[in-house]
C-alpha cells in the first residue's frame, strides 16, 4: 500500500452526514466506553436520525430511521455482512458459530439448526422449561428448600436478575441439549459472564491487537475459552455415552445438540454451536426477565392483571401460542422488549458501495443499528419512555420494533424465548408478588453482550397468600 493510499486510509470519510467531531469523541471517551447506549442516545438527539462518527478509514454510521434499518438488515440484507469488530471479538469465544458466522456457513448451519426451534419442538420441551423456573424458583424463594422459611409476609429482597440467570442456563440445557446443567452451572454461568465481559472488552477497543499478544484480557479470554471447551466437551461425551448405551447406530434424537450430533459436523463446530447458544439464549432471556419483573413491580395494577389472567388460565402454561391464551402477560413481555431490548446495538459492514437513506456510502461501511433507541423515536412510540402493554394489545408488531433483528439474520432462538418469558413469569407470579423497596431508583442499564442492570435486579417478593 502506498504512502498516500495508507493516509487516505487515516482520513474520515466524508458522506455528509453529520454527527460528533474528533474532539467531541475525545472528550466523551470516557462516557463511550462505560454506557455507550447514553452515548448514543446523546449524539442522536443531537444529530438527528443517521449520524456518522470520525473512525479513519470507511464511514461508521448510526442509522435510526426504521426504513434505513429495514435496508440494512433486510432488503439488501446480502451486502450488509456481519464482519466488523463486535462480531470479531464474539467469535473469539464462539468461534464461527451460528451468531458470529457469515455466509456461506451461516446458511448451512441455520438450516441444521432450524428443526430444534420448530413449534412442534418448542410444545414438546415446554415441560423442560418450567421445571427449570420451578426448580430455581423452589431453591431461592425457600419452598421445598430443607428447613427454609418462605418469605414472609413484610416480603424478602431477592435478586431476581440472579434467579432469571439461572432459569435461563437451565431452560437452554434442558431444552436444547436435553443436559441437566446444574452440576457445571456455576461455572459455566462465571464462564459465559466473564466471556462476555471481554467480548465487550475487546470489541470496545479501537486498535485491533492480535488474538496472541499477552495482554491481560486474552489471557483471560484464553482461560475462559478453555472452560467453556471442557464444558462443552462434558456435553457432547455424556451424550455420546448415553446414546451408545441405546440401540446402536440410532440417531442422537431431536434437540439441538441431537441434531448438531448427527449432521457430520466436526466436535469443533458443535462446540461452536453449543457455546453460542448458551451465550445467546440465557443471558438475553434473563436480562429480559429481570427488566420486565422491575417493570411489574414498579407498575402494580399492570402486575395484578397478569395474576388475574393467568388464575383464569385452564392448565399449565404453554411455551407456544400465548399471544392468543394470556395476551395481557404477552404484551407486557414486547413492551419490557420494547424499553429494555437485551440486544442493545446490531452492526453490520457493506460489502460494496450502497445508497442509504438518499446518500450514496462506499464498501466497507459500518452501519450501527440500535434497537434501544428505535424502539424510543416518539414518532413510532407516542410517550416512549412510559410502559404501556396496551400498546401492543391486538396490533400485529409494527415497523420500528427490532429486539430480535429484522430480516434473515433474525434470532433463531425468538420464539422460544418469548415463551420461555411468559413462562417464567406465570411460575413466579402466580405465586408471589414483586414490588420496589422505599426510595426506589432503577438499576442503571449497563451494555454488555445484553443491556443487563448493573448490580443485579433487588425486588421485594412475597407470596401472594401470606
Ligand atoms: C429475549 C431474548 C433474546 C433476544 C432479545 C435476542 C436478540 C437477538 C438479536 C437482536 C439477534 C440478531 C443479531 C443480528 O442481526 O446481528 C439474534 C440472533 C440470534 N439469537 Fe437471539 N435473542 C434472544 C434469545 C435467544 C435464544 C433463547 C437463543 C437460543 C437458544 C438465541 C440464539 C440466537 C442465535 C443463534 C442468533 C443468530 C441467528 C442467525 O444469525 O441466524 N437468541 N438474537
Amino acid at each position: 500500500m502506498s504512502v498516500a493510499t495508507r493516509l487516505q486510509a487515516m482520513q474520515p470519510t466524508d458522506v455528509g452526514v453529520p454527527g460528533p467531531t474528533p474532539r467531541d469523541m475525545a472528550r466523551d471517551f470516557r462516557s463511550v466506553r462505560a454506557d455507550p447506549v447514553s452515548f448514543l442516545d446523546r449524539v442522536s438527539r443531537r444529530f438527528g436520525d443517521t449520524v456518522s462518527f470520525p473512525v479513519p478509514g470507511a464511514p461508521a454510521l448510526l442509522l435510526n430511521d426504521p426504513a434505513d434499518v429495514r435496508h440494512v438488515l433486510q432488503a439488501a440484507a446480502r451486502n450488509w455482512t456481519k464482519d466488523t469488530v463486535q462480531y470479531a471479538a464474539l467469535a473469539r469465544v464462539t468461534g464461527p458459530g451460528l451468531l458470529a458466522s457469515a455466509e456461506p456457513a451461516w446458511i448451512e448451519h441455520r438450516r441444521m439448526a432450524a428443526p430444534a426451534f420448530h413449534h412442534q419442538r418448542l410444545e414438546a420441551v415446554g415441560e423442560e422449561v418450567r421445571s427449570a423456573a420451578r426448580t430455581a424458583i423452589e431453591a431461592r424463594l425457600g419452598l421445598g428448600r430443607a428447613g427454609a422459611q418462605p418469605p414472609t409476609a413484610g416480603g424478602e429482597v431477592v435478586d431476581v436478575a440472579a434467579l432469571t440467570h439461572t432459569i435461563g442456563l437451565d431452560a437452554v440445557g434442558r431444552a436444547l441439549f436435553s443436559t441437566d446443567l446444574s452440576d457445571q452451572a456455576q461455572d459455566l454461568l462465571r464462564a459465559t459472564s466473564q466471556s462476555a465481559d471481554l467480548v465487550v472488552r475487546l470489541g470496545r477497543s479501537i486498535l485491533p491487537r492480535a488474538a496472541w499478544t499477552p495482554t491481560r484480557t486474552n489471557l483471560r479470554l484464553r482461560s475462559t475459552r478453555r472452560r467453556l471447551d471442557a464444558g462443552a466437551a462434558a456435553i457432547i461425551a455424556e451424550r455420546r455415552t448415553r446414546n451408545a448405551r441405546s440401540a446402536a447406530g440410532a440417531a442422537h434424537g431431536d434437540d439441538l445438540l441431537g441434531l448438531l450430533l448427527d449432521s457430520g459436523l466436526g466436535d469443533d463446530e458443535i462446540r461452536d454451536e453449543l457455546v453460542t447458544m448458551v451465550i445467546a439464549g440465557h443471558e438475553t432471556v434473563a436480562a429480559a426477565l429481570a427488566w420486565t419483573l422491575m417493570l411489574l413491580a414498579e407498575h402494580p395494577a399492570a402486575q395484578d392483571r397478569v395474576r388475574a389472567e393467568l388464575d383464569a388460565h385452564e392448565g399449565p402454561v404453554p411455551l407456544v401460542g400465548n399471544r392468543e391464551r394470556l395476551p395481557w402477560t404477552r404484551a407486557v413481555v414486547d413492551e419490557a422488549l420494547r424499553l429494555y431490548p437485551p440486544a442493545w446495538a446490531i452492526s453490520r459492514r457493506s460489502l460494496a458501495d450502497d445508497v442509504v437513506g438518499g446518500r450514496p456510502v462506499p464498501a466497507g461501511t459500518l452501519a450501527i443499528i440500535s434497537p434501544w433507541l428505535v424502539h424510543r423515536r416518539p414518532d413510532l412510540w407516542p410517550d416512549p419512555e412510559a410502559f404501556r402493554p396496551e400498546r401492543f394489545l391486538g396490533q400485529p408488531l409494527r415497523t420500528g420494533y427490532l429486539p430480535f433483528g429484522q430480516g434473515p439474520r433474525l434470532c433463531i432462538g425468538r420464539e422460544f424465548a418469548l415463551g420461555e418469558m411468559v413462562l417464567v413469569l406465570a411460575e413466579l407470579l402466580r405465586e408471589h408478588r414483586v414490588g420496589v423497596r422505599t426510595g426506589w431508583t432503577r438499576p442503571v442499564p449497563e451494555a454488555k453482550v445484553a443491556v443487563h442492570p448493573r448490580g443485579g435486579m433487588p425486588l421485594v417478593v412475597r407470596r401472594v397468600d401470606a
